[in-house]
């Protein structure tokens, strides 16, 4: 059977907030097995690559401001159906809308400041893996430190 995994990251505002372990546990708690992670800052090619399909919003300007103006947390989760209990938990888009008990109902505010990013589908989460960690990274087992696959 393929393995179901799904890309997740913590966003910049999350980071600083100091929000990485409490997402992580979420996943944990769940039953999400992690497969990668990498801390670091990404360059304005990489976010407007990762949200293309937003080029035309007129917040796309911002959201990749927003993006790159720290690092983030990027990760592979796995595990059954791993993009839609990523996405339950995760919450809808505007953390005004998200539900109490979710990662944006909990913590975000703003859907300027949503904290998380999840993949909204198998092949967002196959672009995104490769996007972020390089296709190598999609197969397992891979172990990743600073952005490095060794
Ligand atoms: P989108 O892919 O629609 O949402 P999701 O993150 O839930 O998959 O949008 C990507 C990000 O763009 C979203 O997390 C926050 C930002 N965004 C805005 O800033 N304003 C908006 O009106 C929308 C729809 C999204
Ligand atoms: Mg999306």
């Amino acid at each position: 059977m393929q393995v179901e995994q799904t890309f997740v990251m913590v966003k910049p505002d999350g980071v600083r907030r100091g929000l990485i372990g409490p997402i992580i546990s979420r996943f944990e708690q769940k039953g999400f097995e992690l497969a990668a992670i990498s801390l670091r800052t990404i360059d304005r090619q990489l976010a407007e690559q990762h949200y293309g399909e937003l080029r035309e919003k007129p917040f796309f300007g911002e959201l990749v401001d927003y993006l790159t103006s720290g690092p983030v947390c990027a990760m592979i989760w796995r595990g059954r159906h791993a993009v839609e209990n990523a996405r339950a938990i995760i919450g809808r888009t505007n953390p005004v809308e998200a539900g109490p008990g979710t990662i944006r109902g909990d913590y975000g505010m703003d859907i300027s400041g949503n904290i998380v990013h999840g993949s909204d589908s198998d092949a967002s989460a196959a672009r995104e893996i490769a996007l972020f960690f390089n296709r190598e990274a999609a197969s397992p087992p891979v172990h990743l430190f600073g952005g490095t696959v060794v």
